[in-house]
């Protein structure tokens, strides 16, 4: 095991799903995964292996924020010798071009986080996806006949905001949604030579202050799994 994470190699797949929340992880894995089995419930934070498609899946709780994902993805690619890593969550919508319940397909993540900050000393890292799982997520979700927009997100420290005026200047830069772990994710996979990509749907509106219900925000969520789990298969 490592120091998070209970399981034995090989227990873990080489494309794993990273929801924030483990029930999440929890609720992918009895919906989504056949013969799922749980590896790990360290800390509550959930990891399970199944198949799809008849392919072996993993999906791992990550926590909320970029410390905390960190943690597991470090884990996942330095002892499991993970490949692929998509985020699936939720994320505010800070653009007229998105509605609650659209899928965002995170191209490029800019942060305000410490953890790249720290990384490179002033050097401004563009974290970005994996071209291949991008395009295969589109393709997919096109398929799925899913909302969708491809766009750069912000990954926030905050969710609460000390000085909400900062957003407003990514804002000016196109950035079209705010969520809190994609950039690390990013970051450590183009670090490791791994394949990275965010997948999100909108779960409020930051602009209009719409919000979902929990029971929309499952419908979506699962719209948004099958974009993420066909991505990684294409
Ligand atoms: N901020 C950060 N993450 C989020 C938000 C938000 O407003 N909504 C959903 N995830």
């Amino acid at each position: 095991m490592s120091t998070h994470i209970a399981a034995e190699p090989g227990q873990i797949a080489p494309r794993v799903l990273l929801p924030g929340d483990p029930l999440r992880a929890r609720w992918i894995a009895e919906n989504f995964l056949e013969g799922a089995q749980c590896y790990s419930e360290v800390r509550g934070m959930l990891g399970f292996t199944g198949t799809y498609r008849g392919e072996r899946v993993s999906v791992q709780g990550t926590g909320m924020g970029q410390p905390s994902a960190s943690i597991y993805c470090n884990e996942l690619i330095r002892e499991y010798d993970v490949q692929q890593l998509v985020r699936v969550g939720s994320c505010g919508a800070l653009s007229e071009r998105l509605a609650v319940r659209d899928v965002v397909i995170a191209q490029a993540a800019a942060t305000d986080s410490s953890m790249n900050t720290i990384r490179f000393q002033g050097y401004h890292y563009p974290a970005v996806a994996d071209f291949g799982l991008l395009r295969s997520a589109v393709e997919a979700a096109e398929q799925a006949g899913a909302r969708h927009l491809v766009g750069t997100v912000f990954s926030s420290d905050s969710f609460y905001h000390a000085r909400p005026e900062l957003t407003q200047k990514v804002v000016e830069y196109g950035v079209v949604a705010v969520e809190m772990e994609a950039a690390e994710i990013y970051t450590l996979a183009a670090l490791h030579g791994r394949q990275a990509l965010g997948v999100m749907t909108v779960s409020d509106h930051i602009l209009t202050g719409e919000e979902t219900t929990a029971q929309e925000r499952e419908q979506t969520f699962g719209d948004m799994v099958t974009v993420a789990l066909e991505a990684m298969l294409a």
